[in-house]
């Protein structure tokens, strides 16, 4: 197969590829990637010189370039990752997050249309990874389902929301093979430091205040980033053509129970007293209309492909403590914005050309 993953110098696309570019040297891998402020080249060290992986820096919201990329490359499978993903930035810059995350999916939706001209008689597949946050917030109880009603409350979740609409509708309206995942909240390596799990990690390693929004009693479900990605590949796999699946780790925690645990693991881990590191959290003004509760129901995945999580909360936090313990480097250049000025110096020109002459931002 030859896969187009978008987005893949990010958290989870990155993840997914140095799991798969490794396991299926048979198949080619295309990262396509703006690398935004969140898209790190670093989290691809070890598989940028594999024979069947390259990158290719460019912008998902531009038409001609996603066509090139297309015809150039001529993808049997499109997993769509790249996004505008943070809700609090969302908050502040709620275009960017059209931009991307609604033009950008109707491009690359346009795009695969073009190329697989009878879907039908192809084994193509556009698979678009979403998320629970389409479907609003809960109280205490009940989980959503497939069949839950969307009800997004930040600008980042109505993007979201709006882009799982388009990728049906495309499939409705033209036969498009789709399939789409809505995941609950995910953590592992290589993810941004301005997410709750990697701030408080690095935060209390370097001794800084830990911010919890509002009371902290706000509740996600969390997921393990490969079982996240193993879910993925089941669906690409053995998933049936127009459907959507739900994914969930089963590990609901409220916040601050997230960060007090995290606070234990770095004590341990360093030596300081639990009570210096637990003295750092502050509760700080909640986010604007903050999702109070997130908890998935991921049945359907389980009967019908047989995917289940297989990481617990407990082991996966101290794998992800340990794994930014073990990164230094990757650490410092994130906090220093080192990518961008490695954009700058590999791909300025590129860029240039792949934009029609307007700069990258
Ligand atoms: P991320 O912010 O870490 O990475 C996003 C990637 O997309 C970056 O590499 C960035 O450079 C790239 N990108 C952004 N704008 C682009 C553009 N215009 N053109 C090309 N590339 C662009 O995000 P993530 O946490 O890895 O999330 C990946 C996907 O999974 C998103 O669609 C997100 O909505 C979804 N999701 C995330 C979570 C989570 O907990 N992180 C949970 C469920 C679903
Ligand atoms: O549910 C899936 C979603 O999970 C994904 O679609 C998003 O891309 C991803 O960012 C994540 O969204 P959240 O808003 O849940 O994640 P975040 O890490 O930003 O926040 C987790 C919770 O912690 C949330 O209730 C807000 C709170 N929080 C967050 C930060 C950054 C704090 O209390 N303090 C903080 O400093």
């Amino acid at each position: 197969m030859r896969i187009l993953v978008t987005g893949g110098a990010g958290f989870i696309g990155s993840n997914f590829l140095n799991m798969f570019v490794p396991r299926y040297p048979e198949h080619s891998f295309v990262c396509f990637d703006k690398l935004t402020y969140a898209g790190n080249p670093l989290s691809l060290t070890g598989i940028d010189s594999a024979k069947n992986f390259s990158l290719e820096v460019a912008d998902i919201a531009d038409g001609d370039v996603v066509n090139r990329i297309f015809g150039d490359f001529r993808p049997d499978l499109v997993v769509h990752f790249a996004a505008e993903s943070h809700v609090d930035r969302s908050i502040h810059d709620p275009g960017a997050f059209v931009r991307t995350n609604v033009v950008g999916t109707m491009q690359l939706l346009n795009a695969a249309r073009a190329l697989w001209k009878d879907p039908s008689s192809s084994t193509a597949r556009f698979h678009h990874v979403s998320t629970d946050e389409v479907y609003g917030s809960l109280r205490e109880e009940g989980a959503f389902t497939e069949d839950s009603r969307y009800d997004p409350s930040s600008p980042y979740a109505a993007s979201k929301a709006s882009s799982d609409h388009l990728v049906r509708a495309f499939h409705r309206t033209y036969g498009l093979p789709i399939t789409i995942t809505n995941c609950s909240n995910n953590y592992g390596p290589r993810q941004a430091p301005e997410k709750l799990i990697p701030l408080t990690i690095l935060n209390a390693l370097e001794g800084r205040e830990l911010p919890v929004y509002g009371s902290g009693g706000n509740c996600r479900d969390w997921l393990y980033v490969d079982d996240h990605c193993e879910a993925i590949w089941k669906v690409i796999e053995c998933g049936q053509v127009g459907q959507t699946y739900n994914v969930g780790g089963n590990e609901e925690r409220t916040n601050i129970d997230v960060v007090r645990a995290l606070c234990e693991l770095v004590a341990q881990q360093t030596g300081r007293s639990a009570a210096d590191v637990l003295g750092l959290i502050r509760f700080v003004e909640d986010r604007p209309g903050h999702d109070w509760r997130y908890a998935v129901d991921s049945s359907k995945l389980k009967r019908e492909l047989g995917w289940e999580p297989t990481l617990r909360f407990a082991e996966g936090l101290a794998r992800t403590l340990a794994w930014y313990i073990a990164n230094p480097a990757w650490v410092k250049a994130v906090q220093a914005g080192e990518h961008q000025k490695w954009l700058e110096k590999n791909y300025d020109r590129r860029l240039r050309t792949a934009n029609d002459g307007r700069t990258n931002s």
